[in-house]
């Protein structure tokens, strides 16, 4: 049996896990694409004893590279993609909605796919949890944390961008945790004037603020500017949490998410099933038909 691996759109902390339980289980007879889609389109498909797994099993990134790859959706990429796909027996796809479809058109074209759910953002459809959101919570409540103590020195209120592209999970999350003062999940919510009184009310009492916000609703550096010309010079700063949040190391919550993820994709396998998605559901990992 061939079995081959693909990660598609961008990395996601918990990735190498996965990747070295397939690789634990299938040995020899699993491939890997290096770079998403895009190499499966180009043929750059590898046997997996070829890429650094078992080092990285526990960290971060994506040892057989990921990527992004548009043109996957137009007909003439999608079918030389899919003669190559057509060499295996398996193809095991992480990656967000995208890869989804991706997985599904395969499938519905005679290759016997499975999705795993992988992205920070945590916004596939259908399932609770996407491998990468945990260590990315936990990545920006680092970030705060270890930022804030200066801040409080000055009594200054701080703006954290985060990643989650246009879902407000990541942000949500972190905002409720660290007991975050103003929490911008999108633009309806951005009132500047608010948010500068809230600081000024803060300070006031000597204290800091955090001001959690979305990526994609406004430019961390032009809210500071505006917060800092209604309250005054330096009174707030930002901080851009940024590929902190992907590069972090994987939770231990994460690495155990990656592992029971690979153990749902392996039952796929060995069931023989096809068109399905792994997914977490009322706190169960379960398959379903995608
Ligand atoms: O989808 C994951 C994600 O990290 C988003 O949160 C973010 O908007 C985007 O990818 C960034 O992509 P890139 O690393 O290609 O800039």
């Amino acid at each position: 049996m061939k079995i081959l691996l693909i990660a598609s759109g961008g990395d996601a902390p918990g990735m190498n896990k996965f990747i070295a339980q397939m690789q634990k289980k299938f040995g020899n007879s699993l491939y890997a694409c290096k770079g998403g889609f895009k190499a499966l389109y180009d043929n750059e498909i590898y046997p997996i004893r070829l890429f650094d797994v078992q080092p990285n099993r526990n960290s971060a990134g994506c040892c057989i590279k990921s990527g992004r790859f548009a043109e996957f959706k137009q007909r003439k990429y999608f079918n030389k993609a899919l003669e190559n796909a057509k060499r295996f027996d398996y193809v095991v796809v992480m990656g967000g909605n995208g890869s989804k479809k991706g997985v599904k058109e395969l499938s519905d074209n005679g290759v016997k796919a499975i999705f795993v759910p992988a992205t920070i953002d945590n916004d596939v459809e259908k399932t609770d949890y996407s491998i990468g959101f945990h260590t990315a919570v936990a990545m920006v409540c680092f970030a705060v944390r270890n930022v804030m103590p200066s801040m409080d020195a000055h009594n200054r209120g701080c703006v954290f961008e985060v990643m989650g592209r246009h879902c407000p999970a990541i942000a949500q999350n972190a905002a409720k945790i660290l007991q975050a003062d103003v929490l911008v999940e999108n633009k309806e919510q951005l009132k500047i004037d608010e948010i500068a009184q809230k600081i000024k009310k803060n300070r006031k009492k000597e204290h800091s603020s955090i001001i959690i916000i979305r990526e994609n609703i406004v430019n961390a550096e032009d809210l500071t500017q505006q917060l800092n010309q209604i309250i005054g010079e330096k009174a707030v700063m930002h901080f851009v949490v940024g590929h902190l949040q992907r590069g972090g190391r994987p939770t231990s919550v994460e690495l155990k998410m990656a592992k029971q993820f690979a153990h749902a994709a392996i039952k796929a396998i060995k069931n023989q099933q096809s068109g399905v998605a792994v997914a977490f559901e009322n706190g169960k990992t379960v398959l379903q038909n995608i």
